[in-house]
């Protein structure tokens, strides 16, 4: 039967390329979700199995989009919750709207997608949660980075507590700590620093490892990293 896969945070950087790396199996079915629809319809119109939606984890609506999104999709196998939104600003300066904005998109509005989707991952679906080693505890930490990294930090708690809560059912929750890839994010929070991993090859990794790794693990956070950051 064919495989449905669903990555939030398609547009651009490691989740454009984790649509790259999955879409060359032609017999799995991909929908790529962000705000960006124009953007992914043309840099991914040469995949036939790649539909491209608009989402955005700050929308006041966001069970809205879902249901009409997946209407007519029976199952997930496949979810990676890959979207993130960096806030880089002295403790000082943070507002409200910072830590609220951090707060929706890298952790409310992925539990909110995951409780809608749950009647469609109830059969033995793996959910990958992408964090950082930011939000890692007992890694280096750098400044600026608080509304964004304990953020993170929540995702990481939310994948331990939803294995526990879900243990007795099917599905998986694995959550991967990334170190730094070369994107647009990393030079937002580190500019000029050059990353020793490619978005190819770090979406190879997570594609493989959302494939496979509910075989061998559930509730596992594991960090991947070559360099701090
Ligand atoms: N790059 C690194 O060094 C690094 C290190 C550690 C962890 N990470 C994590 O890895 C993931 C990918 O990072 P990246 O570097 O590829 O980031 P990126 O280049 O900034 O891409 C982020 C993606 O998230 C989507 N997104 C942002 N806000 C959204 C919203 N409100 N609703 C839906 N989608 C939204 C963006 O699409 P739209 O703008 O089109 O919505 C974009 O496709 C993130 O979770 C990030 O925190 C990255």
């Amino acid at each position: 039967m064919t495989k449905t896969i669903v990555n939030i945070g398609s547009s651009r950087g490691i989740g454009k390329s984790i649509i790259d790396f999955l879409a060359k199996d032609d017999s799995v079915k991909i929908y790529a979700l962000s705000r960006n629809e124009e953007k992914m319809r043309k840099q991914f119109a040469k995949y036939k199995n790649v539909e491209c939606k608009f989402f955005d984890l700050n929308a006041k609506d966001l069970r809205g989009q879902l249901e009409y999104i997946f209407s007519k999709v029976d199952k997930i196998d496949v979810l990676i919750n890959n979207a993130g939104y960096l806030v880089n600003k002295p403790f000082e300066s943070l507002t409200r709207r910072d830590f609220e904005l951090s707060y929706q998109v890298n952790v409310i509005g992925i539990m909110e997608t995951v409780q809608c989707l749950l009647p469609k991952l109830e059969h033995g679906a793996h959910i990958v949660n992408i964090s950082s080693m930011g939000g890692f505890q007992g890694t280096v930490k750098f400044p600026g980075l608080v509304a964004y990294s304990t953020a993170k930090a929540a995702i990481v708690c939310f994948t331990e507590l939803f294995a526990e809560e879900f243990k007795g059912s099917t599905i998986k929750m694995n959550c991967l700590c990334l170190g730094a890839v070369q994107t647009e994010m990393l030079q937002e929070a580190f500019p000029g620093y050059e990353a020793l991993v490619s978005p190819e090859q770090m979406a190879e990794y997570i594609g493989n490892f959302a494939l496979t790794a509910h075989q061998w693990m559930n509730g596992r956070i594991v960090p991947v990293s070559l360099s701090t950051p």
